[in-house]
């Protein structure tokens, strides 16, 4: 979606630890899209589950800092009248744009694990283009692939690897605690673990994005 087409009118429904977090980004742009992906995330969420956004408390959880209505950072989630929504979420934001996924928490009952965890990133080629960015982010073996391709994919091919590195990563609900260099965008995955990269035309992305989902599921 694209965050400009988000009204402001969800914004009465965040937590107080999402008002706060807005408060403090200085940068107007980057608030309303913060906003703009908030709001978003909860109406996706309670489309989902068929209730009222202001029905849902945001319930976000940290590696570091724990899981709670008062964290404003970390892997999404939500409690609906005070059990857990039963729903897996991610979000990402890119130059105006926005992509979300979701799936039931039920659904790894299902298929028989115990947990499934979502990641979905989204990036545009602009933002790999800075100097540094191989050494900062590939591994070994992804820069010796990078180096036999056309030059005109090497951007493309960066956002790709970038945003599969992300998606995984947030599956995993570590984020960039893990160094981007260590992972491997384009292996084939451990046991339980799904990459793809999601078609950005169909999604009605401009040229020059790249996007992936992956799903971790726990044994
Ligand atoms: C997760 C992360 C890789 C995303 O960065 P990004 O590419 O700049 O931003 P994106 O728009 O693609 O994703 C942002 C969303 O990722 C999600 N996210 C953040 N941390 C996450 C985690 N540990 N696991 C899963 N998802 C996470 C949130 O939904 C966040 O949205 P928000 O801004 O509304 O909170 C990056 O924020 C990160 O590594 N954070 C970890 C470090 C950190 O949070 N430190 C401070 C607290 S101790």
């Amino acid at each position: 979606m694209r965050l400009a087409d988000v009204g402001p009118d969800g914004g009465t429904f965040l937590n107080p630890a999402e008002r706060t977090r807005a408060a403090g980004i200085t940068d107007p742009a980057a608030r309303r899209d913060f906003l703009a992906g908030r709001i978003a995330l909860r109406a996706f969420a309670a489309g989902i589950l068929g209730v009222g956004p202001g029905e849902l408390t945001a319930d976000y959880s940290c590696p570091d800092c724990g899981t709670g209505p008062e964290l404003d950072h970390g892997r999404p989630g939500y409690r609906l009248h005070d059990a857990p929504a039963g729903l897996i979420l991610s979000l990402s934001r890119s130059r105006g744009w926005a992509l979300l996924a979701a799936g039931r928490a039920g659904a790894a009952r299902e298929t028989g694990t115990a947990g499934m965890t979502v990641g979905i990133d989204l990036e545009h080629s602009s933002g790999v283009m800075f100097p540094g960015f191989d050494d900062v982010a590939l591994t070994a073996a992804e820069r010796q692939l990078l180096v036999a391709l056309p030059p005109e994919q090497a951007m493309p091919w960066r956002a790709s690897a970038w945003a599969r590195k992300e998606a995984l990563l947030k599956a995993r609900g570590t984020g960039l605690r893990i160094d981007p260099a260590s992972v491997e965008a384009f292996a084939v995955p451990a046991d339980g673990t799904a990459v793809v990269d999601l078609d950005t035309g169909a999604l009605g992305l401009p040229a020059g994005f790249a996007a992936a989902l992956a799903i971790v599921s726990q044994a």
